[in-house]
């Protein structure tokens, strides 16, 4: 088998990818989808190989993992696991996440491209436990989560192979469901069938497809799953305070939380009030321009929150230089690059900067729109007395402001002045 391999080698694009003849136990990544299901039963034809089902606990709002798994059994995976990684998922993912600022394009909270590093990492856990030699997903190949799930087994376990069969089988949703019928897998039923492409975990929600591809087409209200349109929203705004300690989200409305359930609950209140809708037009990392709708209430809050409160604690000059590492940070998690040392370089500097950032930011929803109206730190770098018009004098001396003008203005005043010379003298 291995012969036949090394006498191809160029009909691989990839040294990671699988012959088939390499394949014998393969972990499949499993949403419990169409997708999925057809590609769980057409490996084990295709390949005669065992097939190792793993689902992973995001935070997807209302998936049943019981029935996932037995809908993996029936279609005959040898074994089954399902992993809540969602603390792992908040701690070690969103949380750097929140730190950084991230948002992608200005728009994106990155919510699928910190699940699929983690995701991909569980699946080499997985199949070295299992036994397995490749591991399967049902990635397109014109999307960024390839790029993402591929990196990070190709990083993490060199010994490993990749198998995406979506990327070559040729099928459309109809022969797909046709498949299905034939070979007897359960499909939803009617209304339940999802007509988006869906991802989502706690950090966000993303629809694709049909006419979100026009970029003409207003969103139809029947996108919005999570999130109350803004015009059915409470006509009673409501004022949300977010506690942080160390750059991290640790209360809501003075309650302490576990991550988790503040950034579920955050998400409650962000939906009932219309908060999070973002209609993104976005360059993909293979190329395409694309446009999402994103669902993100709780990082719509969070974020928010979070960027005011570093603001207030941190001096011009680390308010000055952060964004650009930021921006930095969030591409090279967008572009599936999380296990490069870069990221890890940059989170040291995020991790320091957010040792300062511990304070509460009062944040009114009303009606899809989120904005800060109270703030408190014990770090912040803010002398009310300084601010105040009432109390002039004192430690600022208004008195020493024109000859600071006269100094800091200096070499553009006398480089202005040397450009109209020349410009005079028609040099
Ligand atoms: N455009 C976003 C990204 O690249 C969301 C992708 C959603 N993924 C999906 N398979 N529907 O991260």
């Amino acid at each position: 088998m291995a012969e036949t391999t090394e006498q191809t080698p160029h009909t691989r694009t990839a040294s990671y990818l699988a012959e088939p003849s390499e394949v014998r136990r393969v972990l499949l990544l499993y949403s419990g989808g169409l997708d999925t299901s057809v590609m769980l039963k057409w490996i084990a034809d295709e390949y005669e190989a065992d097939v190792v089902t793993l689902t992973v606990n995001l935070g997807q709002p209302g998936e049943d993992y019981a029935a996932v798994e037995a809908k993996a059994r029936q279609i005959g995976a040898v074994e089954c696991h399902t992993i809540d990684a969602r603390e792992e998922f908040a701690h070690d993912f969103v949380l750097p996440a929140i730190k950084a600022n991230a948002l992608y394009g200005g728009g994106y909270p990155l919510f699928t491209a910190l699940g699929r590093p983690l995701i991909a990492k569980l699946a080499v856990d997985v199949a070295r436990r299992t036994g397995c030699d490749t591991i399967a997903h049902g990635c397109t190949g014109k999307g960024n989560d390839q790029v993402r799930i591929e990196a990070t087994i190709a990083t993490l376990a060199p010994e490993l192979k990749v198998i995406a069969p979506v990327r070559g089988w040729q099928m459309g949703r109809e022969e797909e469901m046709e498949y299905a019928r034939k070979h007897g897998i359960p499909l939803k039923t009617g209304t339940e069938i999802q007509p988006y492409s869906i991802d989502d975990n706690l950090w966000g929600r993303s629809s694709e497809g049909r006419w979100i591809e026009d970029l003409d087409h207003a969103p139809d209200d029947d996108v919005f799953q999570l999130v109350t349109p803004p015009e059915r929203a409470p006509d009673e705004p409501q004022v949300v305070h977010v506690g942080f300690e160390r750059g991290v989200p640790v209360s809501l409305d003075g309650e302490s939380l576990g991550l988790v359930d503040l950034l579920e609950r955050i998400s409650d209140v962000g939906c009932r009030h219309g908060v999070g809708i973002v209609d993104h037009i976005e360059d993909r990392i293979v190329g395409l321009k694309v446009r999402d709708i994103y669902e993100v209430p709780a990082a719509a809050i969070v974020l928010l929150a979070h960027q005011e409160l570093e603001k207030l604690v941190g001096t011009i000059h680390q308010n000055q230089f952060k964004p650009g590492l930021e921006r930095q940070w969030a591409y090279l998690v967008y572009a599936g690059l999380w296990w490069e040392p870069l990221r890890g370089d940059l989170d040291a500097f995020m991790q320091r900067v957010n040792e300062q950032v511990t304070g509460t930011i009062g944040v009114k929803l009303f009606k899809g729109s989120a904005r800060v109206v109270t703030r408190s730190s014990p770090n912040a770098v803010y002398d009310q007395s300084l601010a105040s018009f009432a109390e002039s004098g004192g430690l600022f001396s208004q008195q020493a402001s024109p000859g600071f003008i006269e100094l800091w203005s200096l070499q553009s005043r006398m480089a202005h002045q040397l450009r109209e010379r020349n410009q005079a003298s028609g040099g």
